[in-house]
């Protein structure tokens, strides 16, 4: 898309699409503005049908103050920091299975499992439920890669109606063995988190473990899959990376950028908008392009340049302002335990196909769905 981007932003940064009646933005500033300006555009967006409206991700204050701050009682920084060492293991494990054959689908074999381990695991889930959770996220994961109307978003709402009683059912019942016995893990923490004196309710809980398998797993699948294809594709900062495994943090930061994994975010209008010399009417769809804004000349120089060493690089990859990603250090933590192992253990890496690489289908979203290697 970025050479798309690129005529946009310079000709209409702000754009009206008739179809559906939205609205684009392209530039940087009105990018951040959009995600940050809440009192202008609101995150209540939810789709239709979907009782998402319980999820933090769309709510605005007050609702939004409450369920963040509760939110992030749970889910501190602390005890990210003290995953680290079952993400090493869990990445290990993936590596193990494949290193042997000296070629592996670095999507489907390493990036797609990885995130959702780390998050069963974060729940205190037992292994043997895990097949359940790579079903529950890819119900989720239909529905938020269908447009809205057609016949295949009917039926992926069909199925993400029925895997939401089935998953209220199972989150019940880690729920009250919690309550019963409480643990180190996340759950705990949530089921206890109490703010001013209130607490999470058990539709909340539910909500925010949905967002968790859909915010927290492909988000991360793709920055460890666009990872790899920066690398793949800039073989000369792979090497830099080697010489030099310090980057590695400087690196993500840059595939961050580069090719970054949200690409959009919708909003709503709350009145009219003025915004470069045009005014988005109130109650509009709007779609802050973060992966345009991530490469504007304005903000970036030699935006289009993959640069592992990159400073400054105020990239808005997990959005801006009160939305900030509540995920971004684990998924920082799973992209540097990932892309070391990646690095340190397979060597000579290149593409096991010269055939174009396949994107996975949805337009806020951006990563490889498959993406087979080769390496020594
Ligand atoms: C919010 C991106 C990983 C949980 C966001 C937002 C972005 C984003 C752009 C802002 C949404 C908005 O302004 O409307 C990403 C990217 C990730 C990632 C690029 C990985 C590379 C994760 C992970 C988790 C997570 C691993 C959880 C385990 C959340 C939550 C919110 C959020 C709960 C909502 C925060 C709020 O509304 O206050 N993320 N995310 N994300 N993310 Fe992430």
């Amino acid at each position: 898309p970025y050479p798309a981007y690129d005529q946009l932003r310079s000709r209409t940064p702000v754009l009206h699409y008739p179809p559906s009646d939205s609205w684009l933005i392209f530039d940087h500033d009105g990018v951040k503005r959009a995600l940050h300006d809440h009192d202008a555009f609101s995150s209540v967006v939810s789709p239709p049908g979907t009782r998402t409206a319980e999820w933090l991700i769309f709510s605005d204050p007050p609702r939004h103050t409450k369920l963040r701050a509760l939110i992030t009682r749970a889910f501190t920084p602390r005890a990210v920091a003290g995953l680290e060492p079952r993400i090493r293991r869990l990445s290990r494990e993936l590596l193990d299975r494949t290193i042997e054959s000296g070629q592996m689908d670095v999507a489907e074999d390493y990036a797609v499992p990885l995130p959702l381990l780390v998050i069963a695991e974060m729940l205190g889930a037992p292994a043997a439920d895990q097949p359940h959770f790579k079903r529950w996220s890819d119900a989720i994961l239909d529905l938020s890669h269908t447009v809205s109307g057609s016949e295949e978003a009917a039926r992926a709402l069909d199925a993400f109606t029925a895997v939401t009683a089935e998953m209220q059912a199972y989150l019940r019942g880690l729920v009250e063995q919690r309550r019963a016995a409480p643990e180190d893990d996340l759950l705990t923490r949530l089921v206890e988190a109490e703010v001013d004196g209130e607490r999470l309710n058990e539709d909340e809980i539910l909500g925010f473990f949905q967002l968790l398998l859909v915010a927290g797993h492909e988000t991360t699948t793709n920055l460890i899959g666009n990872a790899m294809l920066c690398f793949l594709e800039n073989p000369d900062e792979l090497a830099r990376l080697r010489a030099a495994p310090e980057l590695l943090p400087s690196a993500i930061e840059e595939v961050l950028r580069y090719r970054s994994p949200v690409q959009a975010m919708f909003r709503v209008t709350r009145r009219d908008v003025p915004m470069h010399g045009q005014v988005i009417p109130a109650g509009k769809a709007v779609l802050a392009m973060i992966g345009s804004a991530n490469r504007d000349s304005q903000q970036f120089r030699d935006p289009d340049r993959f640069d592992i060493a990159r400073d400054p690089n105020p990239h808005i990859a997990f959005g801006h302002g009160i939305h900030f990603c509540i995920g971004a250090p684990l998924s920082r933590l799973e992209a540097r335990v990932a892309l070391a192992d990646l690095v340190a253990r397979l060597g000579g890496l290149e593409r096991a196909s010269d055939a174009p690489w396949e994107p996975r289908r949805a337009i806020h979203v951006h990563g490889p769905a498959r993406l087979p290697i080769r390496f020594a």
